[in-house]
């Protein structure tokens, strides 16, 4: 779907989604089901997946009853077959795919010299394979189409080498570079590649530190870890999983047709590089 010169475009025509179609993936919970909600508001088809198919389907169910259009499909984003199939299943609904957000992401914690080799590949796998996966399944039908958004999830970490994140740093560093790599790549036949970085965001990813040993999170907790990560922004306040859904609406409109191969870092401030 070619995109109309801007300057013949209203501010919600720039905006708009309606006709385009999305496919996102761990889109079950935090982040993804944010970008999938917002980019089916703005009136994107959107495939949500998930390797946790319940979560996927309450995402689509949120969509739907707020009048928008979703399908779930349940998939591992390590199994490239499985990633492929994805991708075709939502060209065979809709015939085209526009935009392609590879979300899906685990983190583990532990310093370099105690990680274990198992916690490497499983990283790797998710965290890098998988966001290669997903730009290789969806670039291919989008450089056919002459048109696509890519849109890869970074993080705030490949700027701060963070004692205890390597493998999850490591993975993102190697997403930022496919993403720009990509976007060289791709640019002749219109198809974007961006990435976006965020800070300190507010999902079940981060909970992790606020769990009781039955798995359940501790309020208190939590509400002590928010306040202190909230403190590493110069803004100081948390992100909520919208201020990347918007970030993510913005790369996949028609407002971003000049934008690729860029690497957005919405985080309150906490790293500006150059
Ligand atoms: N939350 C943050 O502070 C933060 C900061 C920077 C970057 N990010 C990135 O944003 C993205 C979303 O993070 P989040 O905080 O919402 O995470 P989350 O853990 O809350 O959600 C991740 C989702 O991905 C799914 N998933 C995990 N492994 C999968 C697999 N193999 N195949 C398919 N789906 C799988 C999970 O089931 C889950 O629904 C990730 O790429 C993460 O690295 C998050």
């Amino acid at each position: 779907m070619t995109t109309p010169q801007l300057s013949a475009l209203s501010v919600p025509q720039a905006f708009d989604l309606s006709g385009r179609v999305a496919v996102v993936t761990g889109a079950g919970r935090g982040i993804g089901r944010a970008i999938a909600s917002r980019l089916a508001e703005a009136g994107a088809s959107v495939g949500c997946a998930d390797v946790v198919p319940d979560t996927a389907e309450e995402t689509v169910d949120l969509i739907t009853a707020a009048g928008g259009t979703a399908w779930s499909q349940p998939v591992d984003v390590t199994d490239r077959v499985a990633v492929d199939a994805l991708v075709a299943d939502a060209v065979a609904r809709h015939g085209h795919l526009d935009v392609m957000v590879n979300n899906a992401a685990i983190i583990t914690d532990s310093l370099v010299l105690d990680t274990s080799e198992e916690d490497l590949d499983r990283v790797m796998a998710v965290n890098f394979k998988g966001v290669f996966f997903g730009c290789q399944a969806a670039g291919r039908v989008m450089k056919e189409q002459g048109s696509g958004s890519i849109i890869n999830l970074a993080s705030g970490a490949i700027d701060i080498p963070t004692p205890g994140l390597i493998t999850y740093s490591a993975a993102k560093v190697a997403v930022a570079q496919l993403t720009r790599t990509l976007a060289v790549e791709l640019a002749p036949f219109m198809v974007r590649v961006n990435a976006i970085a965020p800070g300190w965001i507010d999902t079940p990813m981060n909970e992790r530190h606020a769990r009781r040993p039955d798995g359940s999170v501790d309020p208190e907790k939590k509400a002590e870890y928010v306040a202190q990560r909230s403190k590493v922004s110069p803004m100081g306040i948390p992100g909520e999983p919208d201020d990347i859904a918007f970030a993510a609406l913005y790369l996949a409109a028609p407002a971003a047709k000049f934008v690729t191969g860029v690497v957005m870092r919405p985080n309150g401030g906490s790293t500006m590089p150059i």
